[in-house]
């Protein structure tokens, strides 16, 4: 990990949250990810189950995490498992966990070797009711492999097929939309690596340079930060490429004249940001492009002013849509009385601004959330407006991530430019 060390209380205040919700003589294992196999013998580098790791900190393959809040031996109500370490791995493959280690990361006081699980875990399940087990419940989950939480449900049925299953999934995404003062700061450090990778791109964007040159100095300056990289894959897309919503090639010359939409965020700690902002090849925005990327500015700023307490999702959502119809008769692209007449479940709007305004983030970019749940002190979400004009090959987005106070915001990249005349005397200076 090239990450500093993350305060245990973290992982001790989420796991006393998190027993609250467990029913009475239960017990529940999270698994850690598999590490992922490419070909022969090539491995995709580990990311960690974001549950464990919410729960536990620990950032290693072949690990489980096990609580059992009445068991009988006290010494048993939080247990982790790690894989055995020995001079032979630590030769291959480097520093692993070992008991004491385990213990500092987490907080948890009893560590085994994998290899006692299976004695241990009897045990456990002989005094508990209830078995809660994981599953990737997130909408748009797109899952084919199987996950080693799903081969330990399969396993674990069939050797107890008479307890009482209970899903750790609803649990996990009442508790981990509220962010605590802990996660907040190593949010905030993700958020000012990107901070620092967007100002290094702003002395060094130019005309003919490549949209993969742009990725290229963001990965060094995420890098010498300590991040692994980033959170997720970069959009680099200059001209008509922004209107391609999932661009990732980024592989085209930036050419004078053309906006870029830049969607890059770094990771720290697993913990994601999510920032996107548009700036000029040259250096300089036409009255065009500055018409439209203030529009769409003025719906971030009234979109970020709706994040409160006890607002609804799907209102603020629509509620943006209103802003950005009447920007978009502003800018000419929509007709007043075509307004009038729309079917109210297919704005016009749509048609330049097709997807949602926020999402959560945190461990995940786009993290697990109780979608009608409404807003709370603690969230935080992004807000990401946008319009995507291909007749004009113009594609402006922008995006924070912003984090939901007791009576409003704190915008957690409000040291990001984002100002169009500050962009560009930034990138004239
Ligand atoms: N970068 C992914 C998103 O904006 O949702
Ligand atoms: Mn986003
Ligand atoms: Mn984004």
């Amino acid at each position: 990990m090239k990450y500093t060390a993350i305060d245990n209380n973290l992982y001790v205040n989420n796991r006393a949250n998190f027993v609250k919700h467990l029913k009475s003589n239960s017990v529940a294992v999270f698994n850690s990810n598999d590490i992922m196999p490419t070909n022969a013998d090539g491995t995709m580098p580990f990311r960690q189950n974001n549950d464990l790791l919410y729960l536990s900190g620990v950032d290693q393959e072949e690990s489980i995490l096990v609580i059992a809040p009445n068991a009988s031996n006290p010494a048993h109500r939080e247990i982790l498992f790690v894989k055995e370490t020995s001079e032979l791995i630590a030769i291959w493959e480097g520093e692993k966990l070992d008991k004491v280690g385990a213990t500092k990361q987490s907080g948890i006081q009893t560590v085994y070797w994998l290899s006692q699980f299976d004695s241990i875990f009897h045990g456990l399940v002989t005094e508990a009711e209830h078995i809660y087990l994981n599953q990737n419940e997130h909408l748009r989950a797109i899952v084919t492999v199987e996950t080693r939480d799903d081969r330990f449900r399969k396993e674990c049925k069939a050797k107890y097929p008479d307890h009482e299953y209970e899903r750790l999934a609803p649990i996990m995404r009442k508790l981990r939309p509220i962010k605590s003062q802990l996660e907040i700061d190593v949010m905030q450090q993700a958020c000012n690596i990107t901070e620092k990778g967007f100002r290094r791109l702003l002395d060094f964007v130019k005309p003919g340079v490549m949209e993969y040159e742009i990725e290229a100095e963001l990965m060094h300056e995420f890098l010498i930060n300590r991040s692994r990289g980033f959170a997720y894959e970069p959009i680099i897309a200059s001209g008509f490429n922004a209107c391609v919503l999932h661009y990732v090639e980024n592989n085209k010359e930036c050419r004078a004249g053309d906006v870029i939409l830049l969607d890059v965020g770094a990771e720290y700690a697993n913990y994601a940001s999510d920032m996107t902002r548009c700036i000029p090849v040259s250096g300089k925005f036409t009255q065009r492009q500055k018409d439209v990327y203030n529009a769409v500015l003025r719906v971030m700023k009234g979109a970020t002013a709706m994040l409160n307490p006890g607002t609804l999702h799907n209102e603020y959502h629509e509620e943006v849509g209103k802003m950005m119809e009447s920007e978009l008769i502003g800018l000419g692209l929509l007709d007043k009385h075509d307004v009038t007449k729309q079917d109210s479940n297919n704005p016009l709007y749509k048609k330049y601004f097709m997807h949602g305004t926020s999402h959560h983030i945190g461990l995940d970019v786009h993290d697990v959330e109780e979608r009608n749940r409404p807003f709370e002190e603690g969230m935080v979400l992004t807000v990401e407006p946008g319009l995507y004009i291909r007749e004009e090959s113009l594609g402006i987005r922008l995006e924070n991530d912003v984090l939901i106070t007791k009576d409003g915001q704190h915008d957690l990249m409000a040291n990001i430019p984002l100002e169009a005349d500050e962009i560009e005397d930034l990138m004239n200076s």
